[in-house]
């Protein structure tokens, strides 16, 4: 990892991470916890997971002190379940400061084809639990006096990109989520924020979306010519999330290459 910015203000910590397990949250995980940060998330992917924890844990650099990290089984469908391991990590780890929401499901699907039960299945696992997780870290960040939360968002309902509907209308909807509920949550000094990933080159979208024709298209459109990486969505994040950003809230954070 090649980050080089270093936030104190996330020392010690406590960060909840969904979808942590693999993609950009892998990658969130990491760079939060070489931040020195207590680190919770929660995946469907158990190997994968617990594969990384390893991973972390047997990390070596001696210039930094890093933190915790912990996997939580969970799928977000069952927001009970994540309920209660919001409940828990705050026994585990202390009260979460900082929730990024980040589990989603870009999975295609013809709107022809498309039932009800498809449609809700589409929202819980790419909206609902964003809002479950924000109304479950509530009471936790309040007691701490103030808290960062940071919505996924999606470029991909703004470039009218088609064939997800379920996805695309989810993500649109982050934004509203966002607004909202940051002026709700203001007065308690918690800070909520979208963060926007362009096309990011994760395992994921290179075995299953990336092709030479694709790739084209990020050459014509992206300012930028160099491909986005997970850790670029990350080095947003660790700002986002610490104490510098301190008075950004209800905004849209986009990092994409510009896009255009
Ligand atoms: N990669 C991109 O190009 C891109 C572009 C725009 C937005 N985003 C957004 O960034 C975020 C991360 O994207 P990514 O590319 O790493 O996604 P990904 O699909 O590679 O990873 C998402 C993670 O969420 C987990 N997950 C999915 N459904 C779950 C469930 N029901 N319960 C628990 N965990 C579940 C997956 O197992 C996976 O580890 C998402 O919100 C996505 O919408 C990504």
């Amino acid at each position: 990892m090649k980050l080089s910015n270093n936030y104190p203000s996330l020392r010690d910590k406590t960060v909840f991470i969904s979808g942590g397990g693999s993609g950009i949250g892998a990658c969130l995980v990491e760079a939060f916890y070489r931040q020195g940060a207590k680190v919770a998330f929660v995946d469907i992917l158990e190997a994968e997971s617990q594969a990384l924890v390893s991973h972390l844990q047997a990390l070596a650099d001696e210039n930094r002190q890093h933190g915790a990290v912990r996997f939580y089984p969970c799928d977000l469908t069952n927001i009970e379940r994540l309920k209660q391991i919001i409940g828990q990590t705050e026994q585990d780890l202390g009260a979460i400061a900082v929730l990024i929401n980040n589990a989603a499901s870009d999975t295609r699907h013809n709107f022809l084809d498309v039932t009800e039960e498809y449609w809700d299945q589409r929202m819980q696992i790419n909206l609902r639990h964003q809002f479950f997780a924000i109304q479950a870290v509530y009471p936790q960040m309040k007691q701490l006096g103030g808290g960062s939360i940071i919505n996924l968002g999606s470029m991909s309902w703004y470039e009218s990109q088609g064939g997800m509907p379920g996805y695309t209308s989810a993500k649109a909807a982050v934004l509203g989520l966002t607004r909202g509920l940051a002026r709700d949550l203001g007065p308690d000094k918690i800070r909520v924020n979208t963060l926007t990933p362009g096309w990011v080159m994760t395992e994921r979208q290179l075995t299953h979306w990336v092709t030479p024709e694709t790739a084209l298209d990020i050459e014509k459109n992206q300012c930028l010519k160099d491909s986005v990486m997970p850790e670029d969505v990350a080095a947003m994040a660790l700002f986002l999330a610490s104490d510098d950003s301190k008075l950004c809230t209800a905004q849209n954070f986009i990092v994409d290459g510009g896009w255009i």
